[in-house]
């Protein structure tokens, strides 16, 4: 999806370029603490869809071992991200790049990564866009790289609230291809591409994460 629909992906007009989006406010820090468990504490971390670019921003200035790639698909939102950088430290996060991650492909020019995160993306995607997501994302890690999912996803094919529920189908209202992603779905995309699962933490307001790692065996 290239035109996020701002009810799905409210961001507001703050100083200069920067954008603020309430959500990335609001679970920054739970993200930041599962990061600290599970992120790798050195090496260069890609974010994909980095969006305002407050997450980039908190997370390199609390993990300071890693240096941050944030990417971008909206060019309002690398500029935001270029504004809110400037509160981080000192070269802890490199230039956001354009990246359209559903695109095939954009591993072979993009890799080697001990991390790559994903935020807040995959229920605003089609199936497919998201199974090439996920295995670009695979190929993009180092052997021992870690690939961190968070968001919204079906569990057992159910929401888990009605407010969830509302959400979805406002979702596909707009983008009838996208929508909530089912839990199960997600572990086999993951399994297919090459990525072994190694925590599954629920997360405040029914937010689901997913910390995989690049299977010894994949290519
Ligand atoms: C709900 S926002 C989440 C942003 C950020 N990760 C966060 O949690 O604050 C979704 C973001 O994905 C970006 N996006 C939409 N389609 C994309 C694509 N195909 N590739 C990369 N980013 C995309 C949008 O521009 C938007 O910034």
């Amino acid at each position: 999806m290239t035109d996020t629909p701002p009810r799905i992906s409210v961001a507001h007009k703050g100083t200069g370029a920067r954008l603020h989006a309430p959500a990335a406010e609001r679970n920054a820090d739970a993200i930041l603490d599962l990061l600290k468990t599970h992120a790798p504490t050195s090496g260069t971390a890609l974010e994909i869809a980095s969006g305002t670019g407050q997450h980039v921003t908190h997370f390199a200035t609390h993990l300071p071992g890693l240096t941050w790639q944030p990417t971008e698909i909206s060019d309002e939102r690398r500029a935001s991200i270029t504004a809110w950088s400037t509160d981080a430290p000192e070269e802890a996060i490199l230039p956001p790049l354009h990246l359209d991650a559903t695109t095939p492909g954009w591993s072979a020019i993009h890799n080697g990564f001990a991390l790559v995160l994903l935020v807040n993306l995959l229920h605003l995607i089609s199936t497919e866009a998201a199974r090439t997501l996920i295995a670009e994302a695979a190929r993009a890690l180092a052997p021992d790289g870690r690939f961190i999912v968070y968001g919204p996803f079906l569990r057992d094919g159910h929401a888990t609230s009605d407010g969830d529920a509302r959400f979805d189908a406002a979702i596909r209202a707009d983008h009838p291809e996208a929508g909530y992603k089912n839990d199960a779905d997600m572990l086999g995309w993951a399994r297919d591409s090459g990525l072994d699962l190694i925590a599954r933490t629920e997360m405040p307001a029914n937010n689901l994460a997913l910390v995989m790692v690049r299977s010894k065996d994949a290519s």
